[in-house]
């Protein structure tokens, strides 16, 4: 019987996408760089069945976004009805990148239950079908999602042990969110004033970002990473209805991380569409951050990662 299971970290986007191109093949409008989280990971299963069936965290459900990518991979390879199985150790579809490790790590459990011999970008291509921040958690470290290659991939631009910062991450809900990625950048492409000017900005950070990480600048990754956040998050506000994805805490965390800057730690916050902030620091400076972000009034928990692989395969073939 053909199976397979692959295990898959999230990413966290320093330079954000956030809009998509006209077209069905999920091409993001701007590059963008994230790092890979380690200590976060989703398990996925795929084995041949008599009928497609998606379990997600132990429970049946029907999930538009995977039938959509199944009938897209069909369309280029003969596949059976499949049995998929996924779970993650911490909240799903809360901002916490559970999509980019979804895609990835079901992508990889489907190339190898079924030897379709993918290369690695073809694995990340098609990962970005599924879900645009998918394609980078294809690799390790800092990843770029550009279209230098010709078609949207990723690739791999500094490997985690090269650089090894952490990510200390405040959780302050766990409540799915109320509007999902694509429907939010749909929205913001049509309705926000701003929307051009964000795409023409985020070609210029990306370009900055990977000089930064090329030259291990963690100042000015810092200030292009929170400046990165903040315009995806301006463009969100300002579309129509708006897009507001934070919650007191989150204010709470983003001024505590500022004072830590102040003293002089060596930290950054990024957040995405969901409500829990992602403090970027460099090893020395996690433990008095994780410490801080503990005792912010509404951080239900903090969880702290290093940098971590790529998607990989959790089984011989
Ligand atoms: O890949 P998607 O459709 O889940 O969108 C990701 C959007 C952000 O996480 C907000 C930004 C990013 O680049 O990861």
């Amino acid at each position: 019987m053909n199976q397979a299971t692959a295990l898959a970290h999230p990413n966290i986007a320093l330079v954000k996408y956030w809009g998509k191109r006209t077209g069905k093949t999920n091409i993001p409008a701007t590059p963008s760089l994230s790092i890979t989280l380690d200590n976060l990971v989703t398990r996925t299963s795929v084995r041949e069945s008599e009928r497609d069936q998606i379990e997600i965290d132990g429970k049946v459900v029907s999930d538009e976004k995977i039938e959509d990518f199944l009938v897209q991979l069909r369309a280029a390879y003969s596949l059976p009805p499949l049995s998929i199985e996924s779970s993650n150790n911490f909240p799903t579809s809360a901002g916490l990148a559970s999509s980019a490790s979804g895609f990835a790590g079901l992508l990889t459990a489907i190339d190898t239950a079924f030897n379709l011999e993918m290369s690695v970008s073809e694995r990340s291509i098609w990962a970005r079908k599924g879900s645009g921040s998918a394609a980078r958690s294809i690799f390790g470290g800092f990843a770029s999602l550009d279209g230098e290659s010709g078609d949207w991939c990723a690739r791999g631009v500094l490997p985690a042990r090269a650089w090894p910062l952490k990510v200390v991450i405040a959780v302050t809900s766990e409540k799915t969110k109320d509007v999902g990625s694509t429907q939010g950048m749909k929205r913001s492409k049509q309705t926000s004033p701003y929307y051009s000017a964000w795409t023409e900005s985020t070609k210029s950070d990306h370009a900055a970002g990977l000089s930064a990480i090329s030259q291990q600048d963690f100042s000015r990754l810092a200030s292009i990473a929170e400046s990165s956040c903040l315009k995806m998050h301006a463009l969100m506000l300002s579309s129509q209805p708006p897009l507001f994805y934070w919650n007191g805490a989150t204010v709470e965390t983003i001024a505590t991380v500022r004072e830590l800057q102040s003293a002089g730690v060596s930290v950054f916050f990024t957040v995405d569409a969901g409500p829990q902030v992602k403090a970027v620091c460099q090893e020395d400076a996690a433990d008095i951050v994780a410490e801080r972000l503990a005792n912010v009034p509404g951080v239900l928990k903090t969880l702290v990662c290093g940098l971590g692989p790529g998607a990989y395969v959790d089984q011989p073939r």
